[in-house]
This record gives C-alpha cells, structure tokens and sequence, in this order.
C-alpha cells in the first residue's frame, strides 16, 4: 500500500532521494571486507570533497551531529581550556552548554538573535589567551549563515583554533574548510546532505591533528585518535572501531555521490535559488524575515507571520489541510515565527510553489 508522506520541509530530516532511500531496504552487509573497503574509501574523498579541504583529515563518526560535536571536544579540548563561544541563537547557546559539560571554561558573546556576530567584542576576548572560538555556521533557529573569514583571521592572529557547527550548511551552502584553515569541524547527515540521520561528518586540519598529544586524551569510543588506529591498522579490512549499519552506511555514500555528481557550485546555486524563491514568496504574503538581509541563509528560512496570524496555528494548518509538515520557533522564537528547510531534495522551486500555494490558503 502506498503512503502519502506528504511533503517534509523542516530543517531536517528532509526526503529521501529514491537511489537513496533503496540502500536502506537492501540486506544487512558485513561492516568489513572488500566491498566495505571500497566504499568506506570512496566516503573519505566524497567528505574530503564535500568539506572542500582536499587535505583534511575526516571521519564517518556513528552518531548525531551532537556526538560530532562531544567527539571533537573529547578529543582536542581539556577541562578548563578557555573557549570563546560565539553565540547569536538556540544552536550558539547549544553549543556553549555541551563545551561546559566538559568542564571547559566557556566565554559566550553573544549577540541579538537574526543578526551575525559581535566581532568587536571577539577582539576584545582574544586580548587575553583563548584555546579555541566555536560558532555555528549556520543558525538553523534564526536563519542566519554567520561569515567565517574573519572570525578564522582573528582566532589565527592569536593562537586559537575554531572549532565549527556545520551542521545545517555542510553541501548546501560554501564551506571552503581547507581555504579558510578551519582547524575543527562537524556536522550531520540529515540536512543537506539530504541522507539518513545517524553520521556526523568531521574534518580536522592536519596542524591540529599534529599539535594534540594522543595520550592526554580521555575515553575511547569518541576519541578521534582510536577512529584513526582503526583506519591506519585495520584498514584494509575493518577501517572502524565498532559496528557501523551497512545500510545506514551505504546510503550515506550514495547521497554523498549524488552531491558530487550534481557539483558542489551548482547545489549551492540550487540552494540559493530555492531560498530567494521562498522568502520572496512569503514576503509577499506578508511575512517578515528574521534574520537581516546580509545574514540572510539559503538552507533555513526564518520568518514571522503576518499580524494576527499565529505561528503554531499556521504549523498546525499546514499539517492538517495539505499534509506539509514545517517547523515552528525555537527558544524565544517558540509560537512566534516559522521555519522552513530547503535542504538537499527540498530545494526545488515546484517544492517551494507547493508550500507557497498551502501557505495563501491560510493566510
Ligand atoms: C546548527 C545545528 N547544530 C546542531 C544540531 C543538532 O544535530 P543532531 O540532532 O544531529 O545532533 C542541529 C539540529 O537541528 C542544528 O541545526
């Protein structure tokens, strides 16, 4: 029996492409041998392109994008190590709280919501020794695609490495890792990357990776150092620590050969372009956007209704009356905006015009 999904346009999960979505239905496969090997090296180079940093070190870490985030901190930060957070929404703030739970001492500077951050006030904090600045690349509360060049230029002058949430923009939207020098990077397979949740991408510059001791490093499933073993020792036929979902696996790498078949500048382009026409649209409705127009991002859109017009009941309309499913405000968003994804396979203008055509009934 067929099954009306409707049409998924929340920042993530997004649909599954069809050559996708087969892999998940195959038989289980063993996690090592030849065919493993094979495809487990095609990924490397798939990230390594994806990342845009040819000589990066990556890895397919299992887990959400947060495990991402626990990995890289588990493996390149110390308690009490003094970071910078960069914090201008929900994720920023997300991000603050895991770094503390490691008994880092986090700095955050924050800034309003919808707008890109305080540089001025990063100089300042960077006038007294910082180990690293984090931030997220792309606020997917607010919608908002932070510029990295100078954050990068000013943490480098003074000896501290970034650390950065892709999470939301990762094959979406320019990320020049190894142009920029970005030391420490993760993100998620979910968005747009348009794959199964369930893979946290990472890329480690190789002068980090060199200037960190192994042996100061606690704990082993999250450790980078064990994921690298297994890849140096076991190689050739088990190139990960534990048990990986072949299926989970296998359609990741097909979603990352379908990015590099379309060509990273024309998806972003796609992205771009499914964005502007969304916002148009919706402007022309009547809504407001959140973020302001230089910040403004193409992967997440972020807007306030039309006056007496409530968020949630517009959510709530959209679900009930034509089946499309988008998400509501995060934090002190909550019940007052909207936000809509066009990631990977929903960043297509017939999408957008669906949702468009929904959304004039409502408002
Ligand atoms: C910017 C950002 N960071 C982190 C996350 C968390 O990702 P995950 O749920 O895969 O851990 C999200 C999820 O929406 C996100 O948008």
């Amino acid at each position: 029996m067929a099954v009306d999904t409707g049409l998924l346009l929340i920042p993530g999960p997004v649909p599954l492409h069809p050559r996708v979505q087969e892999e998940l239905a195959k038989p289980a496969q063993p996690h090592y041998g030849d065919a493993w090997i094979q495809a487990f090296a095609e990924t490397q180079d798939l990230l390594r392109y994806v990342w845009q940093a040819p000589k990066g070190k990556v890895f397919s870490l299992v887990g959400p994008g947060h495990a991402g985030l626990e990995s890289l901190a588990f493996t390149f930060l110390r308690p009490r190590d003094r970071v910078i957070v960069l914090d201008n929404g929900f994720f920023g703030q997300r991000l603050a709280e895991v770094l503390a739970t490691h008994r880092i001492d986090v700095e955050v500077i924050g800034s309003e919501w919808g707008t890109g951050f305080d540089l001025p006030k990063l100089k300042m904090a960077l006038a007294k020794p910082a180990k690293a600045v984090a931030f997220i690349h792309n606020e997917t509360s607010t919608g908002v695609t932070n510029p990295m060049d100078e954050v990068v230029e000013l943490a480098h002058a003074r000896g501290a490495f970034v650390l950065v949430d892709a999470v939301s923009s990762l094959g979406g939207i320019p990320f020049p890792g190894g142009k920029l020098g970005i030391d420490a990077a993760f993100s998620a397979t979910q968005k747009c990357l348009a794959a199964p949740a369930g893979i946290s991408p990472l890329l480690v510059a190789p002068s980090l990776w060199e200037a960190t001791d192994p042996a100061a490093v606690e704990g082993w499933y999250l450790n980078l150092f064990v994921w690298d073993k297994y890849q140096r020792e076991w190689g050739s036929w088990h190139p990960t620590p534990t048990t990986v979902s072949s299926n989970l696996f296998f359609a990741v790498h097909r979603a990352l050969a379908l990015v590099k078949e379309e060509g990273l500048e024309a998806r972003f382009a796609r992205h771009a372009r499914a964005a502007a026409r969304l916002r148009e649209g919706l402007e022309s409705l009547g809504f407001e956007p959140v973020p302001s127009p230089e910040v403004v991002s193409s992967t997440v859109t972020c807007m306030r209704p039309p006056a007496g017009i409530d968020a949630s009941a517009l959510a709530k309309g959209l679900h009930e009356k034509h089946n499309i499913t988008i998400s509501g405000g995060l934090g002190p968003l909550r019940g007052k905006t909207i936000r809509i994804g066009t990631m990977g396979t929903q960043a297509e203008p017939e999408v957008v015009d669906r949702l468009l055509g929904a959304m004039k009934t409502l408002v």
